[in-house]
């Protein structure tokens, strides 16, 4: 496939096509089976990557610094609060002065508008490692992982259960994009964005996919291939966290649930999971579960994102 990233950000799949996703995974495949045989990669050497945190992090923290450690490069954990940003220096001055010292910048915000900000007035390449809107990341690693183990993406059932949130955003984008039959279950009142659904609807119609959104958890798993599920309360809304329990308490992904879908269903979850809230031990913990494999494909999906925006391979392999 020949498609050139280099130079661009990734804030939302939304914008990338199908093509540029399946560069993204494919290069990701080959850099995977590069690392597992020992082939080095230094496709980035000397180059530096600045990651800003308003959030906690371990699966994006970890995988971006050893991702550029793989490929040569160097990463910078920067705590948001420890920056000028905290005294007020403006997100567009921060991008303006970083893009004077690294190659790229990877920021986890709150607000999605930070890190279009970012983008806009940074002279490099901008990443999106979550916002409250997007997962982009995630979803790459997600779809990594359905179509290492399904072999395909086109016609694979995924079902997201739980919260319209940043993280079944991305899947929803992703799916849709790539031909999934993409189904998202939540409680009335947390939809996902209104926005996202109507691409959802417009990305399957281009891809030959399909997307359907219900509020009955059980229908959407009705012969799931896969069922994804994410925190009810994500990151900046503890306070919410005890009501959510109680209204999300149908959706909780346990044994009588996934007995709907396909015997050989995968559960996914982008992780950390809150054990015995939307997920129980018993599923998370079975055969069936492949999120070790999911959390370590976010390393070479990364790495692959990083290679391509950066310039270390031209057009994918
Ligand atoms: N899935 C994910 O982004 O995990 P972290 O919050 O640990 O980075
Ligand atoms: N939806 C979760 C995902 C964490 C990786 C959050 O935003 O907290």
């Amino acid at each position: 496939m020949v498609v050139s990233l280099k130079g661009r950000d990734l804030l939302c799949l939304q914008d990338y096509t199908p093509e540029e996703i399946w560069t993204i995974l494919e290069t990701a495949k080959m850099l995977k089976i590069w690392q597992k045989i020992g082939k080095p990669h230094r496709l980035l050497e000397g180059k530096t990557l600045a990651m800003i945190f308003q959030k906690p992090s371990t699966r994006t923290r970890v995988s971006f610094e050893v991702a550029m450690a793989h490929l040569g490069g160097h990463a910078l954990y920067l705590n948001a609060q420890d920056l000028q940003l905290r005294r007020g220096e403006t997100i567009a001055d921060t991008a303006r002065v970083l893009s004077r010292y690294v190659d790229a910048i990877m920021a986890r915000v709150y607000d999605h508008k930070d890190v279009e900000d970012l983008a806009k007035y940074a002279s490099v390449p901008v990443i999106n490692g979550l916002s409250d809107f997007s997962h982009p990341c995630q979803a790459l690693a997600d779809y990594m992982t359905i179509w290492e183990k399904k072999g395909t993406i086109k016609g694979v059932k995924v079902v997201y259960v739980g919260d319209g949130n940043n993280v079944a955003h991305s899947l929803m984008i992703a799916g849709t994009k790539l031909g999934a039959d993409v189904v998202v279950a939540t409680p009335e009142g947390y939809e996902p964005d209104e926005k996202v659904i109507k691409w959802a609807e417009q990305n399957a119609a281009e891809s030959g996919g399909s997307f359907e959104l219900l509020h009955d958890p059980v229908k959407a798993v009705k012969d799931a291939d896969v069922i994804y599920t994410d925190v009810w309360a994500s990151m900046g809304q503890e306070a919410e966290a005890e009501e959510r329990r109680k209204i999300f308490r149908p959706f909780q992904v346990n044994k009588d649930l996934v007995k709907h879908a396909k015997p050989d269903y995968m559960f996914m979850h982008c992780l950390p999971a809150h054990r015995g809230e939307e997920v129980t031990d018993d599923v998370i913990d079975s055969p069936n579960s492949v999120v070790w494999d999911e959390a370590e494909n976010r390393l070479h999906a990364q790495k692959a994102v990083l290679a391509l925006l950066l310039g270390g391979v031209k057009t994918g392999f």
